[in-house]
């Protein structure tokens, strides 16, 4: 048996021990009584009775052997800025927030929404709440009013911290607008409101009710603001995320589980020494960017890259130039953003001495082979693919090296983590699949390993409903992904079994886009599906029943209405959900129930067989997409 089959077996074996162990790798203030509370599943306790401050464990802790030392890189090619902060100036400018924070009214416990671009200041936001006990809900700044309104009303924010804008391509993208549209289409009573003046975007400020990060920094520069100590089952914060339902869901983590399993994952996964470089090229409003720019680095005792702008600006080689100057050991992107760089100069890659990278670790949707044999012949380094979820934050299935050098197999991104009893089931039965290479549903035996959900906020029964009741008759948790296991216990993942969708790595629910264009005047009904593409793995595309079907023979009408449903896409979710078509049709294939089949409509949409359609209302439905698609 090699040693991380052995390392596996005894973290699921000897839970209690194994991740005693794992606590180490952290401070406490107070050590834990007990190392799970699993009592009342599927709700899992870790680390019962200890206290701890994420923040401390990412940032004080540093203070006393690498004050000096780099800890955020914040490189923005949007702005041509780039600016390096040591562990002893993240400290301050942490505190400046925090006391701002206080200052505010922000409570142990009170939720701060935080709607920022990739700057420093957003890391700052992130690490202030950790510090005063406060919980953060980050949402991407790629959304727009609607999905931001959705947000603040389910996490009813103490406080909202924003900036003026963001940028693309050298472009300003205004903030405030959504934001306060957001605001006034949200039910929750509108928060204080802390803006980062970046003079990209001229703003309006509402008395009383928005404040300047540049004057409340000013006000606490020498602040000295202590971390509050929470209980280890303290949340941390909700990052909401997408399902079946048009309603996001807030995920929920803790705050000892967290720390543990992502100073663990930074050892056992990413193979990280303290005083190293990580560069993750995701964005702080995903989960990516919460465990590996932000927390795990930090936690690790390294210095993190937080990047604003594209991977091709000014050229393919912006990221490499990165990696030589940082002398990054550990990068982390995903499949999109490879292929993407594949169409650039090969040349690009030869310019930089990457000499100081040991591996690139790959994430967030199926890494296909072409793009992974690209990139690994092209970089000369290990590729590792890593399967994880929103709701896990830290990875379920890779190659753990740091315990164990294995082989990576194309295709698949490898094994289960410790501390997750994976296993697939029969979708129908509800039996397990112990055979290799039989298809079922990806799922967690619990409890659930340190680090992943805790519940949805403020909603239990949805936590239990959505993840631990799909499987009839058995208490698993659902990733409702599909996968295989070959004969070498090496998992294959083959796509969502709900109606979520991965476009260029961006986890994406059609139903939040059906939602929204349902909302145009002339459309009654609509269906939207995740359409295999090329660079960006999915692409979203709507089919939809128009109110006045005269309009239909007319293309330049049609034109002109998926206009605009594009752009109302773009103004109540953001460009990120905008499908890439909109096309007009009659009616929608249905079940006799009324059920839409949208894996049908998929299917024909990619020139696959639909399958069984006996249930299907009436054939001519799908037949008015087959020769829209032809
Ligand atoms: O379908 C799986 C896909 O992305 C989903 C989770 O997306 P998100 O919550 O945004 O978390 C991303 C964290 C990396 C999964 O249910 N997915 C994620 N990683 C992979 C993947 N599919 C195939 N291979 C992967 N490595």
């Amino acid at each position: 048996m090699t040693r991380y089959a052995d390392f596996y077996k005894r973290s699921l074996a000897e839970p209690d021990a194994f991740w005693a162990e794992q606590a180490e790798l952290v401070d406490w203030h107070t050590p834990p009584k007990q190392i799970c509370d699993y009592t009342n599943p599927p709700f899992a306790k870790w680390f019962v009775g200890g206290s701890m401050n994420l923040c401390h464990n990412a940032v004080d802790r540093h203070l006393k052997d690498r004050a000096d030392q780099a800890a955020l890189i914040a490189v923005s090619t949007e702005t041509d800025t780039e600016k390096v902060y040591s562990f002893r100036d993240l400290h301050a400018e942490v505190q400046r927030m925090a006391a701002t924070m206080v200052d505010l009214g922000v409570k142990k416990g009170d939720r701060v929404l935080i709607y920022m671009p990739m700057i420093a200041e957003a890391a700052f936001a992130m690490l202030a709440c950790a510090r005063i006990g406060a919980i953060h809900s980050v949402v991407f700044g790629g959304f727009a009013s609607g999905s931001l309104a959705s947000r603040i009303e389910d996490a009813s924010p103490a406080l909202i911290v924003s900036a003026d804008a963001g940028s693309r391509s050298g472009k300003p993208i205004a903030y405030k607008p959504l934001l306060d549209e957001a605001i006034r289409l949200s039910k929750h009573k509108p928060p204080a409101i802390l803006m980062v003046d970046r003079v990209l975007c001229p703003m309006e400020l509402v008395a009383g009710r928005d404040h300047l990060w540049r004057d409340l920094r000013q006000k606490h520069l020498d602040a000295d603001v202590p971390c509050e100590w929470v209980d280890s089952t303290h949340p941390s914060y909700t990052l909401y995320t997408s399902g079946t339902t048009g309603k996001p869901k807030g995920v929920q983590r803790d705050t000892g589980g967290y720390a543990v399993a992502l100073a663990a994952s930074m050892k056992h996964i990413f193979c990280a020494n303290a005083g190293e470089t990580y560069f993750s090229t995701s964005d702080i409003g995903w989960v990516v960017g919460h465990s590996y720019i932000v927390y795990g680095p930090l936690i690790a005792g390294m210095a993190t890259i937080m990047y604003e702008g594209l991977p091709t600006r000014p050229d393919g080689g912006i990221w490499w130039s990165l990696v030589e100057k940082y002398k990054v050991t550990a990068m982390f992107s995903a499949p999109t953003a490879v292929r993407v760089l594949k169409k650039q100069d090969p040349a690009l890659l030869k310019k930089y001495d990457l000499s100081s990278l040991r591996a690139l670790y790959l994430a967030g949707e199926p890494l296909d082979e072409p793009t992974a044999t690209w990139i690994s012949e092209s970089l000369g380094k290990p590729i590792i693919d890593n399967y994880w979820q929103t709701e896990t934050g830290w990875p379920i299935l890779t190659i753990a090296n740091g315990v164990d050098k294995a082989p990576s197999k194309f295709g698949s991104p490898g094994v289960p983590m410790y501390g997750y009893d994976v296993k697939l089931i029969d979708e129908n039965t509800g039996e397990e699949l112990k055979g290799a290479d039989q298809k079922g549903v990806v799922v967690i035996e619990g409890p659930l390993p340190p680090g992943c959900m805790q519940t949805v906020w403020r909603d239990d029964d949805r936590f239990v409903n959505t993840y631990w009741k799909s499987i009839p008759g058995k208490l698993v948790y659902s990733t409702f992904d599909w996968g295989i296991r070959d004969k070498d216990g090496y998992f294959f993942i083959l796509g969502r079994t709900d109606d979520v969708i991965n476009v260029a790595g961006h986890r994406l629910g059609t139903r939040e886009i059906e939602e929204s264009i349902s909302a145009h005047p002339n459309i009654s009904e609509v269906a939207v599906v995740g359409v295999a593409d090329q660079l960006k793995g999915q692409v979203a595309m709507a089919f939809a029943i128009v109110k006045d079907a005269a309009l239909l023979p007319d293309a330049a009408a049609r034109l002109k209405l998926e206009g605009e449903i594009m752009k109302l896409v773009d103004k109540d979710l953001g460009a990120v959900a905008r499908p890439s078509r909109v096309q007009f049709v009659t009616l929608l294939p249905k079940t006799r129930s009324g059920k839409l089949l949208r894996r049908a409509i998929q299917a024909v949409c990619e020139r696959r067989d639909p399958g069984d359609l006996t249930t299907m209302e009436d054939p001519a439905a799908l037949q008015q997409i087959k020769d829209l698609t032809a």
